[in-house]
């Protein structure tokens, strides 16, 4: 039986990660791609990899290249390529440099692997998944964006840290774009099914809220450049529940027109924003709307609102994608 194919773009911080997680759960082979100039890393870091095989007891076949001849037949693609933030800088501040960057490397999914479903990482996330969608021509169930798995999994870590209790038994949701202004959503936060309201005060929610929010922040200011465990972990769990089939539900930055109000009956005018969407083999298989209460629409709705204004951004430099 032919073991699962995923290609990971750019082998930086979050590449390199995604790729060790990827084998470590023998979720398939792996291609580790970069530019011409960063072959060396990718091919080091692929080879550094295989030999942790023996020890963690994994089979993966791991690839470092440049070349996306090596990309072909692979069933999921996930996009890393791209600038991180340094201290000062907001996730937007990286449209322009990373809008070219993963306009190129969409082109080559494109060409290489015509029939993957791709993960796009890169930031500004919510415009970088759009950038990936114009141009690969994509189905959208074959276009999603990891935000929501990193932005939940950092609330309910908070909660917990709170709490003193185990993450396990936090579940949450999170809606939005991936900036500072996402959506937690404490109404439908529990733990093993208590409302979250009857074991912390508001302003402790509300604390835990906020540092969600900022949280990429919080660790840029503190190593100089941006996450990646968090980001990888997040990743990974989207390339598991596609290669397993395991129909889970994911806050994923995945195409919305009627849902959530993003483009009411304007068919293609949609955005890629950040919902709970059931992942599987398809990729995104369905986008789960909940009815939201006044003031979590506000907020989805200026959140929805900053990320079309990114994607005017790009739209303006790249008027190819409008
Ligand atoms: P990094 O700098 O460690 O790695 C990025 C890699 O992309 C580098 O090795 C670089 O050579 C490569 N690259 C650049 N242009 C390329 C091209 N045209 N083709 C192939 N590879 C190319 O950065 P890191 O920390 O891995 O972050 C990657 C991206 O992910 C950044 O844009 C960052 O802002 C974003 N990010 C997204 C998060 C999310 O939750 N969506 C969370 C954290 C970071
Ligand atoms: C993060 O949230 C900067 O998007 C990156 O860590």
């Amino acid at each position: 039986m032919r073991r699962p194919k995923i290609s990971v773009i750019g082998a930086g911080n979050i590449g390199g990660e995604c790729a060790r997680s990827i084998a470590m759960k023998e979720l398939g082979d792996v291609v580790l791609l970069d530019i011409p100039d960063k072959e060396g890393v990718a091919k080091g870091k692929a080879l550094d990899l295989a030999c942790c095989g023996p020890i963690e007891r994994f089979d993966a076949h791991l690839v470092g290249t440049s070349n996306y001849a090596d990309i072909a037949g692979s069933d999921v693609v996930v996009v890393t390529a791209g600038l991180p933030r340094k201290p000062g800088m907001s996730r937007d501040d990286l449209v322009d440099v990373n809008a070219k960057i993963v306009k190129s490397v969409s082109e080559n999914i494109k060409k290489y692997a015509p029939n993957a479903i791709v993960i796009v990482v890169s930031n500004p996330l919510d415009a970088m998944v759009y950038v990936a969608w114009k141009t690969t021509g994509f189905p959208t169930n074959r276009i999603i964006g990891q935000a929501g798995a990193l932005d939940v999994a950092r609330f309910r870590a908070f909660l917990a840290m709170e709490l003193g209790c185990s993450i396990e038994d936090i579940t949450a949701l999170l809606l939005g774009g991936h900036g500072d202004d996402m959506v937690p959503i404490p109404r439908l936060t529990s733990v093993h099914g208590i409302p979250i309201g009857e074991l912390l005060p508001a302003e402790k929610i509300a604390a835990a809220v906020e540092r969600a929010k900022v949280g990429g922040g919080e660790i840029v200011k503190l190593m100089g450049t941006s996450a990646w465990y968090a980001p990888s972990a997040g990743t990974v769990q989207m390339v598991e529940a596609i290669i397993r089939d395991k129909k889970r539900i994911i806050p994923s930055a995945a195409y919305c027109e009627n849902e959530f109000g993003v483009a009411p009956n304007q068919p293609g005018k949609g955005l890629f924003v950040g919902v709970p969407a059931i992942l599987g083999a398809k990729g995104v298989e369905k986008v789960v709307e909940i009815k939201l209460l006044p003031d979590e629409k506000k907020l989805m709705d200026e959140s929805i609102s900053h990320v079309r204004d990114l994607v005017a951004v790009v739209k303006t430099k790249h008027p190819e994608m409008a």
